[in-house]
This record gives C-alpha cells, structure tokens and sequence, in this order.
C-alpha cells in the first residue's frame, strides 16, 4: 500500500449517527443477505459484527466513524451502492449495485504491524478470492486487481495514529462483482471489467465475501505469526507486473523503467534505462508491455 492512501480524514467531517444504525435488523436485497453472510462466515472475528446498507455515500467513511466510536476489530460496513465511493489518491469510486463495496475496521493486537502491509494481506485475500471464480488474476502494485489488462478491484486503506502508533486502520475494498458492461460508464468500459463479464455466470456475493473474509483471517494470522515475508511471496505469484516495463506516476516524478521487485516495507522498486533504481512508496503503475 502507498502512504498516500494513510489519511487521516476523520477529523473536520460531518457526523453521521452510526450507532442509531447498527440496531437496524438483518437485511436482505436481491444481491446481499445479512443472513445468508451470517450463515456462511467461519471467521472467528473478521464481520462478527456486520453494518449493511442498501446505500452509503462510502463504506470507508462510514467504518471511519464507528471506529472513532470505539466498534472493534472486525466490523464491517457493507453497502449495495455508494453515493460517493472513494478511490485512492482522491479519486472516486464508481459503485452502483452489483458491486461489493464494503470496509472492515481493523485493530491488530500484535505490535509492530505496519498499515501498508494490512493492504498487502486484503489485496491477496482478494486475489485468492477471485481466482477460485476465474483465472489470470493479478495484483498489480500496490494494490489494485486484474485480470490481465481489466481492472476489476482497488483497496483503500486509511487509519488513525497515536503517537507512533495506530490505533485502527479503515481497510475499504471494491470488487466488480455483478456489473453488467452497461454500468460502467464510457470512460472506464476499456479498463474495467467484472467477474459476472468475465465468468459470463452472475456470483453469489454473500459466499464470495464469506470465502474473502475467511482467507483474509488466515492470512492475518500468518502476519502476526511469522511476519510479512510469507504474504509477500504469497502476494508476489500474483504480481503479474513484476519483470514487466512500466510507468509509475509518484506524487514528484514519472518514473519508466522494469519493475523489478516489492520489498519488506511494501515499496516498488523500478529499475529505469539508466540503470538507477528507484524505490516508490506511493504511485500508480502503468504496464507498457505485457511480459
Ligand atoms: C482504488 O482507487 O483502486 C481503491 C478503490 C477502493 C474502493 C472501495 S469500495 C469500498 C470502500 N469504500 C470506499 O469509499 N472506497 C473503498
């Protein structure tokens, strides 16, 4: 994950009353059942506590303000549809139903973590996830997934630091689930795609977030236990973008070079045709060639 996604954007924001909310009674629409989640979920802790909402402005958002009320580790914020879906570096984020927009709040009890390798553990469980339903799936750096040239997924990670610590972080993840190709808009028709395009097979989006949860806990655990290098490797099989040509733009400079590896603290490092190495902690990655 890049710093640039670490914000801090609680503070100055307009409060919603998230606690009225969580009394609502278990929902279901003709895409999601908090039931059927509830039925499916063999997680000890990820979405013991679930908050589903036919429409939210953003599920990040939203989660940001439960954790200031003190909801634990775990809790999720589901909507069908979001209003004002946040997308990284400021964009936003396209989410009409058929999606899976949600975020999980995330107090780790194991010390030191870092908030960019908590990207790191969503991106693969995403990538896990999705490669059960189709194939070629891909993590191109840091975080967004593909499936060869198509976006189909992004990862927005925010959190609250006290000290030098952090007290939660905000892991918000968007999955092009059951979009149909008439509900991306023009400009995103020749980057974009969903698994229902792909797959041709609409899915089952309450399992699919049960089987994400479950692989996300497990490789949480792995984190905690035997620290980041084994999410790394894991990560880096589906980081298709290795060994590749691309152009990174950084918030300084544009970068072109090989993608040669992803170290420890998350960074790309970018060799260009000069020989320098670059080490990135916050861009985005274009491919210029496809291997
Ligand atoms: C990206 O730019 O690739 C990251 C996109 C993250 C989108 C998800 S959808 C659920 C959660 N709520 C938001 O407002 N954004 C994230």
């Amino acid at each position: 994950m890049s710093k640039d996604s670490l914000k801090n954007s609680t503070r100055g924001k307009k409060k919603i009353s998230p606690s009225k909310n969580l009394t609502l009674k278990s929902m279901t629409t003709d895409q999601f059942s908090e039931e059927k989640l509830k039925s499916l979920l063999k997680t000890e802790q990820l979405g013991k506590k679930i908050c589903f909402f036919p429409s939210l402005e953003s599920t990040n958002l939203f989660a940001k303000q439960l954790a200031e009320k003190g909801e634990p580790h775990g809790t999720l914020v589901i909507a069908e549809t979001q209003t004002k879906g946040q997308g990284r570096l400021g964009r936003s984020w396209h989410s009409p139903k058929g999606g899976l927009w949600f975020s999980l709040i995330l107090r780790p009890s194991f010390r030191p973590f870092l908030p960019q390798h908590l990207t790191f553990t969503a991106g693969l469980a995403a990538a896990q996830t999705c490669s059960r339903i189709i194939p070629n799936v891909s993590l191109r750096w840091p975080n967004d997934i593909y499936v060869e040239s198509k976006k189909i997924g992004g990862i927005l990670t925010e959190g609250r630091t006290k000290g030098n610590d952090f007290e939660y972080c905000i892991i918000g993840i968007g999955l092009n689930v059951n979009l149909t190709e008439s509900e991306f808009p023009s400009i995103l028709k020749s980057e974009a795609s969903s698994l229902l395009i792909l797959k041709k097979e609409k899915v089952e989006i309450p399992l699919f977030l049960a089987n994400l949860l479950l692989l996300w806990e497990n490789i949480l655990k792995i984190y905690s236990q035997k620290g980041f290098a084994p999410v790394l490797n894991s990560w880096k099989k589906y980081a298709h973008f290795l060994g590749t040509f691309v152009k990174v733009d950084t918030p300084t400079k544009t970068i072109e070079g090989e993608a040669i590896d992803v170290t420890l603290s998350g960074s790309l490092k970018v060799q260009d045709l000069d020989g320098m190495i670059h080490e990135i902690s916050s861009g985005d990655v274009r491919r210029l060639t496809s291997n």
